[in-house]
């Protein structure tokens, strides 16, 4: 055991292992289970390598790490994007609930784990209302016009976007600035009332304000929710994130809680990532 600024409660709530210079941190219960995952788009080469982490119920885990480190092939990897990659190999095992992934039907698995993108992505032809159910239309799931206003209500309403646009559901999602059209997508990804929501950069393309606005939605969010962030940001990371994992050529080197993290790093290169020594 290494000495942390953990609380005891947390001590007594996380085991610490420790092996060959990496310190990752034990979850109990976790919602989603990554074990020795190893990832390769071309043979002999590896983006992720050898990544097993426990991921927390209804918390923010923030994934950072320099460019090119594996960080959007890990979260990819978690709702089975990456197979729209032909020559991927995947090696090693991901369990949402105890359940194997790779048995669970793609359009189900990315209902309960959705994701959302850097760049605000609403369908351009498709108005406010129709952008939120979107994925019921692509999968060709018909529910009844009351059950979609519901959706359409309680979605925008949790990215806190329905008192913007409750006049304006049938413009187009994209006459929306890009705050706005970011919690679109959020809201997008909700109407499934998903377990865990991805989010590779989700902030990396807007203002501080619209920023600020994501990130108090996130807080809010995950009370519900799950949520696994990519971020370059790394105040951001100590400000929103419980837990957070540092990443470097494929691997994971650090994994702890984000305050443990940030103030006494255990790895040496997560210590100099984080003071900007390189990244
Ligand atoms: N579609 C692809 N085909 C081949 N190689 C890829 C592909 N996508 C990513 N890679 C390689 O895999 C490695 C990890 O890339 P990845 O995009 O996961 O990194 P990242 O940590 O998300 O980087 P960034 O912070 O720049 O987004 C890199 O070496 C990258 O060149
Ligand atoms: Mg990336």
């Amino acid at each position: 055991m290494v000495n942390r600024n953990i609380n005891e409660s947390q001590l007594n709530d996380y085991l610490m292992t420790i092996e060959m210079n990496k310190a990752i941190i034990d979850i109990k219960n976790p919602v989603l289970t990554i074990k020795d995952l190893s990832i390769s788009y071309e043979k002999g080469k590896y983006a992720v390598k050898d990544v097993s982490a426990g991921i927390k119920k209804n918390s923010i885990t923030a994934i950072m790490g320099p460019s090119g480190c594996g960080k959007s092939t890990l979260l990819r990897a978690i709702n089975r994007m990456h197979e729209l990659y032909p020559s991927i190999q995947t090696f090693g095992k991901i369990y949402l609930d105890n359940e194997d992934i790779s048995a669970i039907p793609s359009i189900k698995l990315r209902q309960k784990i959705g994701m959302v993108f850097q760049r605000p992505n609403p369908f351009p032809t498709m108005s406010i209302y129709d952008n939120v159910i979107a994925g019921y239309k692509l999968n060709g799931t018909r529910i009844k016009k009351s059950r979609k206003d519901e959706i359409v209500e309680k979605s925008l309403s949790d990215v806190v976007l329905w008192d913007e646009v409750k006049d304006s559901l049938h413009k187009r999602g994209t006459f929306l600035s890009g705050g706005q059209q970011q919690r679109l997508c959020v809201a997008r990804t909700l109407a499934f009332q998903p377990e865990i929501i991805l989010m590779d950069e989700p902030t990396s393309a807007l203002d501080p304000i619209a920023t600020a606005k994501i990130e108090d939605l996130l807080v809010e969010l995950k009370k519900k929710y799950t949520i696994i962030l990519v971020t370059h940001n790394m105040t951001q990371a100590a400000r929103i994130s419980d837990l957070s994992m540092f990443m470097y050529l494929g691997e994971l080197i650090e994994y702890g809680i984000t305050k443990s993290l940030f103030t006494n790093p255990v790895n040496k290169k997560t210590e100099e990532y984080l003071t900007g020594k390189f990244g």
